[in-house]
């Protein structure tokens, strides 16, 4: 497929977003991924030739985060966590599960192109542990029952909606989203959940709030620049020496 001059214009639009265009190359990529389907060689060249970067520069880091896909990706990315708490709360046997029921391995797209399975680590979500992503979006406290039926619905056509989010856009769609194009269904559905917001009601209920900041907006004993900071370490690990020096003299 070739780029259109409108996803170049769109290129263009996200670099134009920062006062360092090349800060837009994660957007861009997530662009191309709308557009493509994945990350293809026509979509690197498209994002270097208008920073004005090196196709390597590009490639090194559309090959480093996993989010962007050299092979072709579902409709429907369906992420299982299987980072510490999720496995033990059952993420290991949601992803077994749904190997075997969608027969498919990590990182594989069913026969029918609907959905890509990929075993994910921690999503910051552990407090809904066992998680799974649709496209990014969650869905919490799941079961190997729950997460085939899922996939299922996914598969037919039925509309999904996230746990703490909007109902279920396809990869594509939700790529653009990440792109910096806004589908207006981010107030769609609920948001943190109650488990999420555990601590915030008991900090209120106690009347606990942040330390207060100085003047300058920071807290007591935090260095403001990096230099400080350096500083800082450098003043502890002197410290650290002499006390050590003093306890071998003794
Ligand atoms: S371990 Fe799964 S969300 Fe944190």
């Amino acid at each position: 497929m070739t780029l259109t001059p409108e996803t170049y214009d769109e290129l263009r639009a996200i670099g134009a977003r920062y006062p360092e265009p090349r800060s837009g190359l994660l957007p861009m990529l997530h662009l191309v991924q709308s557009v493509e389907g994945r990350i293809t060689p026509e979509g690197i060249e498209a994002c270097a030739d208008v920073l004005g970067i090196t196709a390597a520069d590009v490639s090194g880091v559309a090959t480093f985060y996993t989010m962007y896909k050299r092979r072709p990706v579902g409709d429907y990315h369906v992420g299982v966590c299987t980072n510490t708490l999720c496995a033990v709360m059952g993420g290991d046997q949601i992803f077994q599960r749904l190997k075997d029921h969608l027969d498919v391995g990590n990182d594989e797209t069913t026969d029918d192109g609907k959905v890509t399975l990929e075993h994910i680590e921690c999503n910051a979500a552990c407090d809904y542990a066992p998680v799974m992503t649709v496209n990014w979006e969650f869905m919490d406290n799941m079961t190997p029952e729950s997460a085939v039926t899922l996939v299922d619905e996914l598969r037919s056509g039925t509309e999904v909606q996230s746990t703490r989010g909007p109902r279920i856009v396809t990869w594509r769609e939700a790529e653009r989203v990440l792109a910096g194009f806004p589908d207006d269904l981010a107030d769609d559905g609920p948001a943190a959940g109650p488990a999420s917001l555990v601590g915030l009601g008991i900090a209120r209920e106690r009347g606990w709030t942040a330390p207060p900041s100085d003047a300058s907006g920071s807290s007591e004993g935090v260095a403001d620049t990096k230099a400080e900071a350096v500083a800082q370490a450098d003043t502890s690990r002197a410290e650290t020496e002499t006390k050590q020096e003093e306890a071998s003299d003794d």
